[in-house]
């Protein structure tokens, strides 16, 4: 066998086991009675597809810009300008730096605009090597999202510091449902009639990533979104058929605005 008979074989066997997990989570979902139209079908095989794709090295996981890694889709990229666009928010704070490709990606994006800084928050200050981009919009902040301390030198003091400007929060972090929830209160305060607090990776746990057991984002939103009526889920954002954030679009509503109007 020569070595590119082998890696086929590899290959065939990889696209076999996520076969496999496709036709698992069709199957846990006709065993829970929730039914799949054949649409979904669709949309969640290819979701699979794609976020093990990632898991194995491909797909998200080899996503760049200007040479900086981004753990996104370009999918949702592609929202993330529309929503830049139509915000242009003066702060954007971020919580997951990773590789710092998104903060590059938003950076650029504020170049564009002409406006705009890009906070960005990770515990971890050498993820995938800490070799993360230099612009001069983006600051890199170490610690947790949820420290106090790391919240105030995210907001220069506190959210009472940021009153009138326009504020986009992409939530990117742990993704447990724990902190999630934690960010989420802490960092809606700060987002701006209009604007867009953003919960990575609600696929996760079942959304329709099969769950590994654990709680994550979506069981953060579901309930804040029960206590904050002047969050909504704007089904817009997901127009494209597919995106790791299911329900995880929140724009915060103009004040008086139900969830008929602006989200869902
Ligand atoms: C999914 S990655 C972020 C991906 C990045 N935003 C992107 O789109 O390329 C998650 C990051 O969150 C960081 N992280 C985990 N727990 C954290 C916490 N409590 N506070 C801040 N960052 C945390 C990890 O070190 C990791 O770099």
């Amino acid at each position: 066998m020569t070595s590119r008979d082998a890696s086929r074989a590899d290959i065939q066997t990889g696209m076999q086991m996520l076969a496999d997990k496709v036709k698992d989570h069709l199957r846990s979902l006709r065993e829970q009675g929730r039914p799949v139209s054949a649409e979904q079908e669709i949309r969640d095989a290819f979701h699979l597809r794609y976020y093990y794709g990632g898991l194995e090295g491909g797909t998200w996981t080899q996503t760049r810009w200007m040479g900086a890694t981004v753990l996104k889709t370009p999918f949702d990229l592609r929202t993330y300008q529309e929503l830049l666009f139509g915000v242009r928010p003066q702060l954007i704070i971020e919580t997951g730096t990773a590789h710092g490709g998104s903060a590059l990606y938003f950076a650029h994006l504020c170049d564009i605009l002409g406006e705009g800084r890009v906070v960005t928050i990770d515990i971890d200050p050498a993820f995938g090597g800490g070799q993360r981009p230099r612009h001069p919009r983006i600051t890199y902040l170490t610690g947790s999202s949820t420290d106090p301390a790391v919240f105030a030198r995210a907001t220069r003091s506190g959210a009472g510091s940021l009153a009138g400007e326009r504020v986009m929060v992409v939530l990117d972090s742990d993704h447990s449902a724990a902190h999630v929830a934690t960010e989420l209160e802490l960092y809606a305060l700060l987002v701006s009639e209009g604007s867009y607090i953003v919960v990575e990776d609600s696929n996760i746990s079942g959304h329709p990533v099969p769950a590994d057991g654990a709680p994550g984002p979506m069981e953060a939103i579901v309930p804040f979104l029960e206590r904050h009526p002047e969050f909504g889920a704007d089904p817009a954002c997901e127009r494209h058929l597919f995106s790791f954030n299911p329900r995880g679009w929140l724009k915060r509503l103009p004040a008086g605005a139900d969830r008929g109007g602006g989200g869902a």
